[in-house]
């Protein structure tokens, strides 16, 4: 039996032997093979009865109605109480009026507005309506909030306390625009970087994954019903970090043993710590090792139903991704019996709702779908919104609501950013940066909140952002300018019309430009090398490199991507990852003094532009763990060059 599987099912047994006995179902051999374990909630009888009485009392269209989930932009309040919608949520990029710079206000009001309608319903009970939003790096939506790093960078800081302080600032934040649902954290194990979700992932360490899980459900979820709390969502069960060549909502091909001991292993630490929610994976799964192909996740059975909710004992609500029934052959965006078949609960039908509700009731009367899966759903929903407080005090009863100072958790953040940040080379001591030196900073990232942030910030991509729509936070010129005094910073952008010969150190920012999903896919078999996919970056440190004058190299960078020849231009270099909106704390770490650098990889540094996993056959640059300081320096000198070519051959395994 591998380690991590003995770890893995050290860690379980204690899991399984603290929660309440499940409900026997038949367990199949495959789903044998997974652990068993038990919801940590203690089952309350009166509560079920409570939810069974309402269930009993509501018609088809409106249990469907419940399981239903539209995006803001697509539905009125008044259509919310007219369909009896259980839930809303707000895409990335939806805004109160779609205006960006909406305040937590008018975020608060809108919430209530739809709130108030769920609950003026004709059903002989109301039931109060959730709406969910991707607070996935801070509140990530809302013009002022503070943004954190990205979890590939807070990865690095290998700190679960300080992930479960993010929760909790984080769910403040939700709270005090009346939300109260975050679809976070996400639980992949990233496998490879060709994947435009690989800073979703805090790393590729299973083991770390967990201990963070926990922390994160913890830190947002609080007591579940606290006036600071928030629902928390495992997200995207399952394998969506291990597609075959890292292809955003492509083709898992793991053995079931990889699954289990891999990548559930958020999983399990998340429903111990008793996360309310998952969401479902648009990826699929083919066991290739058995020759079983199961195909898409939303329509799979065998681990929403069968594993996750009867053998690991899930008792909360799964919900879809948004539109990601239609991936399910036979499916549509409004119409899915395999999905609700599946075990979904809710369905993520952004605009189609109408007819989703209308097709969902004929799928039931004509015996696609039993009813006892829908009260089953519904009784699942309730018991999750019970358990949330909302049935005894509205979500706008929370004292956070309209809070804008919650938004504000700089400082936490500037920690997070000093911790996350890992320094990869400092030769010939370029860095701490020295008090009263002449410095000069070049390249377009240093100014640039959105390379700061990357995607997932204000709008759902992090693009058509400028520095003055994040309302916060500050770039790394700034920081620099204000740590260093603004006469000892120069900047320019190319690093034209300066002689660097007049400087002490050049500072040179890179960065990618935003992307998320799908968009920050890097397809096979185009090689992963920073200056061939950004190529200003080279020319600019070519620009300034040589003269005499120590380079210190910092990148923004959603992924470990291969990037020597960047590193040997440069004295020192630090993977700054994607660090939010405050580039005070990179500062901080940068002119040393008060602050060293503490951070250490999470994912492997490749050592080639096709490198792309920790796959046999890919060179590792820099292994996880790895991270200098100025306190344990040693020499990096030139690294190897390996040719790249025009395309990879070898896909990942
Ligand atoms: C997106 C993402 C998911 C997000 C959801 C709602 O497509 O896959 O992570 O929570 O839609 O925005």
């Amino acid at each position: 039996m591998t380690c991590l599987r003995l770890k893995l099912c050290a860690s379980l047994l204690l899991l399984a032997a603290c929660a309440p006995m499940p409900a026997s179902h038949p367990v199949s051999p495959a789903v044998a093979e997974w652990p068993a374990l038990r919801s940590p909630t203690a089952p309350d009888a009166a509560l079920e009865r409570r939810i069974a009485v309402i269930v009993a009392g509501m018609t088809l269209e409106q249990k469907i109605g419940q399981m239903t989930q539209p995006d803001v932009r697509y539905i009125t309040p008044d259509e919310v109480r007219q369909y009896y919608i259980g839930s809303v949520l707000n895409g990335g990029g939806a805004w109160p009026s779609m205006n960006k710079h909406a305040t937590v206000a008018d975020w608060s009001a809108l919430a209530d507005s739809f709130a108030r309608a769920a609950l003026s319903t004709d059903m002989p009970t109301q039931i109060p309506l959730l709406w969910g939003t991707d607070a996935v790096h801070g509140h990530n939506n809302v013009a002022g909030a503070t943004i954190f790093p990205h979890n590939i960078g807070l990865g690095a800081a290998h700190d679960p306390e300080l992930i479960e302080r993010i929760g909790r600032a984080t769910a403040q934040q939700v709270r005090a625009t009346g939300i109260t649902w975050a679809f976070a954290p996400t639980l992949a194990v990233g496998q490879n970087r060709r994947w435009g979700r690989t800073y979703e992932s805090w790393s590729s360490d299973p083991a770390l994954v967990a201990r963070y899980a926990t922390a994160m459900v913890k830190g947002l979820q609080g007591e579940i019903s606290g006036d600071g709390d928030v629902l928390a969502t495992a997200k995207h069960y399952l394998g969506d970090g291990g597609t075959f060549n890292g292809v955003d909502q492509g083709e898992n091909r793991d053995t079931r043993e990889q699954l289990i001991a891999q990548e559930a292993a958020g999983y399990y630490a998340a429903l111990d710590a008793g996360v309310q929610t998952v969401m479902v994976s648009y990826s699929s799964w083919n066991d290739v090792s058995t020759g079983r192909d199961y195909g898409k996740m939303h329509g799979n059975r065998e681990l929403i139903t069968d594993v996750l909710k009867n053998r690991l004992g899930f008792d909360g609500l799964v919900v879809s991704d948004w539109n990601g029934i239609e991936q399910v052959p036979g499916c549509a965006k409004d119409r899915c019996a395999q999905a609700v078949n599946a075990g979904i609960d809710i369905i993520m039908v952004p605009e189609d709702w109408r007819a989703f509700i209308a097709n969902t009731a004929t799928d039931v009367r004509e015996g696609r779908i039993a009813e006892s899966r829908i009260d089953d759903a519904v009784t699942r929903i309730l018991r999750v919104k019970m358990r949330s407080g909302l049935f005894d005090h509205p979500a706008s009863a929370s004292s956070f609501t309209g809070r804008a100072a919650a938004l504000d958790a700089g400082a936490l953040a500037r920690e997070a950013v000093r911790k996350s940040v890992v320094l990869l080379k400092n030769d010939n001591q370029a860095l701490p940066l020295a008090r009263g030196r002449r410095i000069l900073v070049v390249g377009a990232s240093a100014d640039s909140l959105s390379n700061q942030t990357g995607g997932w910030s204000l709008t759902w991509q992090g693009t058509e952002n400028s520095n003055a729509d994040f309302a916060t936070g500050s770039t790394l010129l700034g920081a620099l300018r204000q740590a260093l005094g603004e006469a000892n910073v120069t900047y320019s952008a190319d690093g034209s019309g300066v002689n660097v010969a007049d400087f002490d150190t050049v500072v040179a920012v890179l960065g990618e430009t935003p992307y998320a999903e799908f968009n920050g896919d890097v397809r096979f078999p185009t090689p992963v090398q920073h200056s061939t996919m950004y190529p200003a970056d080279l020319a600019v440190l070519r620009a300034v490199s040589g003269k005499g004058v120590p380079v210190v190299s910092v990148l923004y960078s959603g992924r470990p991507a291969y990037a020597n020849d960047l590193i040997n231009l440069s004295d020192a270099f630090v993977a700054a990852f994607l660090p939010g909106t405050e580039g005070a704390g990179l500062a901080d770490v940068l002119t040393g003094g008060r602050y060293d650098f503490s951070g250490r990889l999470s994912f492997v540094w490749p050592g080639s532009a096709c490198s792309t996993g920790e796959a046999p056959g890919d060179i590792v640059q820099f292994a996880r763990g790895y991270g200098l300081s100025y306190a344990a320096a040693r020499p990096v000198g030139q690294l190897p060059l390996p040719a790249t070519p025009a395309a990879c051959e070898v896909s990942a395994p």
